[in-house]
């Protein structure tokens, strides 16, 4: 029985304990733009700026935010963000905008990373 409390705290965290939410990166990162439409950046909230990205789906929107869009630096501008965080980030906004998408899984993250490598910068 002399396991047991630290075997409760293990099971009790979370799988990815020091990975940022999507609305903690949100907020710390993609706020600056997103939160007011800086250099018509679609805004946070607004199903109509959403309506269309949401359509096209995470495979079209996670890519862009990995790998930037014409005013939008890579990841946000924040390199120290994993690709799973970013991944999360898009989520948690396209969620806000009209989207009812789920949490990505480790497979969907590797696929949009796949993804933004290949795509070229417009
Ligand atoms: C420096 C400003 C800036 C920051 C910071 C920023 N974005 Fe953007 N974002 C933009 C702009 C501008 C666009 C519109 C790009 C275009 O279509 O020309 C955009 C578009 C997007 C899109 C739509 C992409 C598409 O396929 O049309 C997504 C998704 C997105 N941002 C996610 C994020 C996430 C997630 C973060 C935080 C990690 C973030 N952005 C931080 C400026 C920013």
């Amino acid at each position: 029985m002399r396991y047991l409390p630290a075997l409760l705290l293990t099971l009790s965290l979370p799988a990815v304990a020091d990975e940022q939410s999507g609305a903690e990166v949100y907020n710390t990162t993609c706020i600056e733009c997103h939160g007011s439409g800086k250099h018509k950046a679609p805004l946070f909230g607004s199903a109509k700026h959403w309506g269309k990205l949401v359509r096209e789906g995470l495979d079209d929107l996670v890519p862009a935010a990995l790998g930037g869009l014409r005013k939008m630096p890579a990841k946000g501008g924040n390199p120290a963000l994993t690709d799973g965080e970013v991944a999360r980030a898009v989520i948690h906004m396209a969620n806000a905008g009209g989207g009812s998408f789920a949490e990505p899984t480790p497979a969907d993250i590797e696929r949009w990373r796949a993804k933004a490598d290949k795509r070229k910068r417009k």
